[in-house]
């Protein structure tokens, strides 16, 4: 099929050229970002291959459908960046990349905790200055602390399986109850139980109307003090502001962000020559007690060849078939 590809970097085209060799794909690479602006790009191409900050709203879309765009790949399990209304109204088949690489970011998960908990990052800069002081490098062990995950699906049941080995006590909360993590944690009947109960919460549930600003000034009411926060999930999970306010009132003792909510215009890029001009993002920055990366804890050899593999796949399934195994459909996200 021919393809064009979204937001390509320089390790997207790598690993999909790779993998396109058992393929035979026309594949297309485009570094721009799609947005309304760039969505022409797509003329006469049958496929579209976008990751987590490509905008695929009903704008898009709609220009998309008069392109001849007739599926939407994702190269990302999330799928939120997509108005699947939308495209079902324009006829175009959405297909994701259900499960990658679970490890990835569950491994990055727990190096987050690990780093903030320990100081390493902290620790990494004072020593290539020659500054072996430790004072203010004081950690603490994960054995001494109660953690909860907050959504256990493949993410937060494989990051459960990790923590495992630390002797922490782990809790759970997800709206189904899976076994395989009820074996390696006590689920709780609520998200405010896990706030009253965990030193530390990781959050791996999608974001959805639901989880929206799951984490909120009213949530925030109900938590330990100094409770260390998790976020390598999506963005809009925490409401940023409410946040900041934690932090600066030490409600929140630590924050590890992998994602942010108005990401973006951010993320991906580099703009090391310019000026921020997100005064929220900027504020978050200045807490030494915050650890924020780029959207990157599914960024592994493995994962990557995965993504390829499985993107490819499902473009391949949807020429043949007409349909895709790993489609997502809004009937499903609304659980009907
Ligand atoms: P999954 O679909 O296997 O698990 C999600 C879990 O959340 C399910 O068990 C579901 O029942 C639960 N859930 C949904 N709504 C809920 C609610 N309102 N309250 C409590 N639980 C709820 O998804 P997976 O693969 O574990 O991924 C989780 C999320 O991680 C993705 O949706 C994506 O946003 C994020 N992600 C982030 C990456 C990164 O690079 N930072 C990479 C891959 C995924």
């Amino acid at each position: 099929m021919k393809v064009a590809v979204f937001s390509a970097k320089p390790y997207d085209r790598a690993s999909l050229e790779r993998c396109n060799a058992t393929f035979g794909h026309e594949l297309h690479f485009f570094e721009a970002r799609l947005t309304i602006e760039t969505a022409p790009l797509a003329e006469g191409f049958p496929g579209i291959c976008v990751f987590v900050n490509d905008r695929v709203d009903r704008h898009v879309l709609a220009r998309l459908a008069t392109s001849g765009v007739r599926i939407v790949a994702t190269r990302s399990a999330g799928y939120n960046q997509i108005d699947l209304e939308a495209a079902e109204r324009h006829g175009i088949v959405v297909v994701r990349v259900p499960a990658y690489s679970p490890n990835a970011v569950s491994e990055f998960t727990v190096g987050l905790i690990l780093t903030l908990g320990r100081q390493i990052h902290r620790a990494y800069n004072r020593v290539r200055e020659h500054n072996f002081e430790l004072t203010g490098l004081e950690g603490f062990e994960l054995r001494d602390k109660t953690i909860g995950i907050l959504g256990t699906g493949r993410i937060g049941t494989m990051t459960l399986r990790n923590l495992s080995g630390f002797g922490a006590r782990l809790l759970a909360y997800d709206v189904v109850r899976n076994p395989e993590a009820s074996a390696l944690a006590e689920y709780v009947d609520s998200p405010r139980e896990l706030a009253r109960q965990c030193d530390i919460i990781s959050l791996h549930v999608p974001l959805t109307p639901q989880t929206y600003h799951l984490i909120d000034e009213e949530f925030l009411r109900h938590v330990k003090p100094g409770v260390f926060l998790v976020n390598t999930s999506r963005g809009a999970l925490l409401e940023t502001r409410a946040v900041i306010e934690g932090l600066k009132s030490g409600v929140i003792g630590f924050l590890a962000i992998d994602v942010y909510e108005e990401e973006e215009d951010l993320f991906y890029k580099d703009l090391s020559n310019r000026v921020l001009t997100d005064d929220t993002f900027a504020r978050l920055l200045t807490f030494p007690n915050v650890i924020v990366t780029g959207h990157q804890a599914f960024l592994t050899d493995h994962a990557l060849r995965t993504i390829a593999e499985t993107t490819l796949g499902n473009l391949r399934e949807f020429e043949e078939t007409g349909a895709c195994t790993n489609a997502v459909t809004a009937e499903e996200v609304r659980g009907e």
